[in-house]
């Protein structure tokens, strides 16, 4: 028979969130610092590791796996772990979470690897703007990588927009309609406290979800779907387009009851919560007893009870969790 990772509040973990790497192209104002240094190579996951741990979770019940970073496509050897994880049995949504910019480079090889759908971020249309954003990231690479993913066979592609007040909150409706116009569906996202980023104050630039909706349904109106998604993400329809439009609330709208995942940072913590520091050190696991799959599954059993019952993310500006998102990928 086979195991199951259920929590002490009787969630069950069907869902393994992994981070690739730390590094990534962009700096984007809310996830880095502008002068953040990367792990040394030896605190980082393998190739070889990474798909151990997904094999593990796969044969545990795990359905659903998403690789971000950092930048996942920075990664070297990205396409080959996307290869072998989806051709791991069990698995039905294989996912990743990128920048965009170097999708026309890899979208093919992702979705020949067995990728069903891509989540990228894109939080302005307006070049100046999304260069103050990402400090070093490029609109016109994102518009060409969403593309190169749609020409690649991808049917769905969701943008996320992380919106901040005074920065791009005007700015919803046009990505609404971005959105529309290229057959994508789009997620807008209240900005978590994760890692002192410095660049704003968070207590000043929080913009909730509500206030978000009110804007687009000045134009749209949004009709809630039915469909009960574990996670996060509230979604809504248009009357007439296929487009979905999600709202993830961290701080407006508490999803902790739902939650269906862990995370695997880059240096093989095993994370039981976003918003909280618990988690098992899976690398050590993996070095001190090499290829013992037992081995690894007990650790990742053993890890469940660990998991808290919820995060406690505020909106007054403090940083409540000193990680940075680029360790764990969101
Ligand atoms: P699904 O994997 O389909 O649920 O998509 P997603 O929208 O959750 O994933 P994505 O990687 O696109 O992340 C979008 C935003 O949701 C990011 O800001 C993540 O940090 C946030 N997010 C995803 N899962 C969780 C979670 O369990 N807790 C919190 N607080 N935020 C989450
Ligand atoms: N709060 C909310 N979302 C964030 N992301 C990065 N940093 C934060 C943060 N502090 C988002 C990115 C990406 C996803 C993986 O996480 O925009 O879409
Ligand atoms: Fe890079 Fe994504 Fe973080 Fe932006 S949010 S700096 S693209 S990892």
């Amino acid at each position: 028979t086979q195991q199951q990772l259920i929590d002490s509040f009787g969630r069950r973990v069907n869902y393994v969130r992994m981070s690739v790497t730390d590094r990534c192209d962009f700096r984007c104002v809310y996830c880095m610092s502008e002068e953040m240094t990367f792990l040394p190579r030896a605190q980082v996951l393998t190739l070889e590791e990474m798909g151990m741990i997904a094999r593990a979770f796969t044969q545990m019940g795990v359905e659903k796996i998403r690789l971000t970073g950092g930048e996942p496509l920075v990664r070297g050897g990205i396409t080959q772990l996307v290869d072998e994880i989806g051709a791991l049995p069990g698995l039905d949504d294989f996912t990743m979470t990128t920048n965009g910019a170097s999708l026309p480079k890899h979208a093919q090889a992702l979705y020949d690897g067995g990728m069903s759908r891509l989540n990228i971020s894109l939080d302005s249309l307006d070049p100046e703007r999304f260069k103050r954003l990402t400090r070093t990231g490029d609109l016109t690479k994102v518009i060409a990588g969403i593309r190169a993913a749609k020409a690649a066979g991808f049917k769905r592609i969701k943008l996320n927009a992380v919106v901040l007040k005074g920065r791009n909150e005007d700015e919803v409706v046009d990505l609404v309609e971005f959105a529309r116009d290229e057959g994508l569906d789009i997620s807008f996202i209240e900005e978590m406290p994760l890692g002192d980023v410095s660049d704003h104050s968070r207590a000043e630039t929080y913009c909730s979800s509500d206030e978000v909706q009110e804007r687009i349904e000045a134009r749209y109106p949004l009709i809630p779907t039915t469909e009960a998604t574990p996670g996060p993400s509230r979604y809504f329809r248009m009357a007439d387009s296929d487009s979905r439009v999600g709202f993830i609330s961290p701080h407006s709208h508490n999803f902790c009851s739902t939650c269906n995942r862990v995370r695997v940072t880059v240096e093989g913590r095993l994370l039981l919560c976003l918003g909280n520091e618990h988690s098992v050190d899976l690398r050590a696991v993996l070095r001190r007893y090499p290829g013992d799959m037992d081995a690894l599954k007990d650790a990742i059993i053993n890890a469940m009870p660990l998991k808290p019952e919820r995060h406690h993310f505020t909106t007054d500006g403090d940083v409540q969790v000193v990680r940075f998102m680029n360790m764990t990928g969101g």
